[in-house]
């Protein structure tokens, strides 16, 4: 069996990517609803129902676990879909998201004031602060700021054009004596800016991207959950699912995977 990502559209294959170099045996499977990017302004049942439409092909498709590697999704579906759907449709199979591990790793960094940056339903939702709260968690407080101007932008490849709204946003909070030591890319997109932000502010701030937090995650899950990693098969094989298919996002798919995938 495989392994399943879903995302609203190409920014999960970052975090693909980054988990299939750290267990490159695995057999992967990739579903982008490109066709309704972004989800960050749907409701939340429209958010829901596309989802589960996604986890559903991915299962179909003989995945054994599901990482929805979509902040939106996993804020708004998460609990649901493992409460309600899973155990009626696929008691066996296991989903899991993107926000519980990010916020363990900023406990873990003792970060005192954190800038987020997400769409406007993850912030909305709340979640990072409940899972924070939930891990009685009082010393980080965490500043989410939308940004819903960005994902439009870095599917169409304008790194420049986001980089400088990020940066405007941090600087303002750096210069304004807002005293951030942290900052969470929430939102699998977003991971495309790590690099330039480290570049510039990795030795005033911590950076968590999901790019790099989920391999290690998953692989510690795997580890603990041996009944799920024995049914994994180990081909090797990257298989690419799109809603929409344009001929422009061959490319950055076949850079993002390094050649090695198959689409439907
Ligand atoms: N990939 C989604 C996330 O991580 C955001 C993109 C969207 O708005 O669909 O939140």
């Amino acid at each position: 069996m495989k392994i399943g990502f879903f995302d609203s559209g190409l920014g999960g294959l970052v975090v693909l990517k980054s988990v299939a170099k750290h267990m490159p045996e695995y057999d992967y499977e990739y579903y982008g609803d490109t066709k309704h990017v972004p989800y960050g302004d749907r409701s939340e049942e429209e958010i829901y129902n596309l989802t589960k439409t996604g986890v559903k092909h991915l299962f179909e498709r003989d995945c054994a676990l599901v990482v929805i590697a979509c902040n939106t999704a996993s804020a708004e579906t998460l609990r649901r879909l493992q409460d309600e759907f899973l155990p009626e449709e696929y008691p066996t199979r296991k989903i899991l998201g993107v926000i519980i591990p990010v916020i363990e790793e900023v406990i873990e960094g003792e970060c005192k004031k954190v800038l987020m940056f997400a769409t406007q339903r993850t912030v909305s939702s709340g979640k990072y602060h409940l899972e924070l709260g939930k891990r009685n968690e009082i010393h980080t407080k965490i500043e989410a700021v939308a940004t819903p101007e960005l994902v439009p932008l870095l599917e169409a490849g304008n790194m420049a054009g986001a980089n400088a709204i990020v940066q405007a946003l941090i600087d303002e909070r750096l210069l304004g004596g807002g005293g951030i030591d942290g900052l969470i890319l929430g939102c699998t997109h977003y991971t495309l800016l790590a690099d330039t932000l480290r570049n510039t502010y990795a030795e005033k701030i911590q950076i968590f991207s999901q790019a790099e937090i989920i391999p290690k995650k998953l692989y510690e899950y795997l580890m603990k959950h041996t009944e799920i990693k024995a049914k994994l098969s180990r081909g090797g094989s990257r298989n690419v699912f799109l809603t929409e298919h344009t001929e422009s996002y061959d490319t950055h798919i076949a850079i993002l995977l390094e050649g090695r995938f198959m689409q439907e």
